[in-house]
């Protein structure tokens, strides 16, 4: 990532890659009042995109700005608004949405596909009961949390989200051995 000025940032792919089908997603959702930020130039793995202001969801929470179920309520109403179009995210967790002042900004759409709904809230699951499984205690309150008022069915795709998670290359070793224990403390915390 990289600043060009108060307005703008750069996001270069250092695989390479292509933006192309992220951006053309984040075009069609700002269309449709979806908070994303603006794309203005895409090409090839270069991205230009609005420079959003503001924490992390998660550092607001860190820093105490923002309560945990007020948190996981904002993270579960991110994914209900997102799910009246096609589109997943399927990395919907408090590290990729930005807090500004005009309201909370989904980032990081390198994932994004058209697909099922619960697909998505069981991949946020996934994601947040890693890190609860891994260094990170508080995530499984905010786990829990989440699972107090998401909507859909996170169990339903469950299987689906852990073999996708398993699958992903960016993940060590360790961070896969994880993946039975995050799905015992999914299975554990989901209300019934
Ligand atoms: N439009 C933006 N405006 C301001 N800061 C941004 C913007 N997009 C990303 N960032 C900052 O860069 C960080 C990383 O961005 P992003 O989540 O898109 O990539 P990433 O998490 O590195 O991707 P991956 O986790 O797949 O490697 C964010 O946490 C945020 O601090
Ligand atoms: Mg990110």
């Amino acid at each position: 990532m990289f600043a060009l000025d108060d307005d703008r940032v750069l996001r270069r792919y250092r695989e390479g890659g292509d933006v192309a089908h992220e951006v053309a997603i984040m075009r069609k959702l700002e269309t449709l009042g979806y908070p994303v930020p603006h794309v203005f130039k895409a090409a090839g793995p270069d991205l230009e995109m609005q420079r959003l202001h503001g924490p992390t969801m998660l550092q607001a929470m860190m820093s105490d700005d923002l309560g945990m179920r007020q948190g996981a309520r904002i993270l579960a109403d991110l994914h209900t608004r997102l799910h009246q179009t096609p589109f997943v995210h399927l990395d919907l967790h408090p590290e990729n949405v930005i807090m500004t002042a005009t309201g909370p900004v989904v980032i990081d759409w390198r994932n994004a596909q058209k697909g099922e709904p619960d697909l998505d809230l069981a991949m946020t699951a996934v994601i947040l009961a890693q890190a609860a499984v891994s260094f990170i205690p508080a995530a499984e309150q905010f786990l829990a949390a989440f699972l107090a008022c998401t909507p859909g069915d996170p169990l339903r795709l469950l299987p689906q989200a852990l073999a996708r998670r398993a699958a992903d290359p960016a993940m060590s070793g360790e961070e896969t051995s994880l993946l039975t224990e995050a799905e015992s403390l999914i299975l554990l915390l989901a209300p019934r």
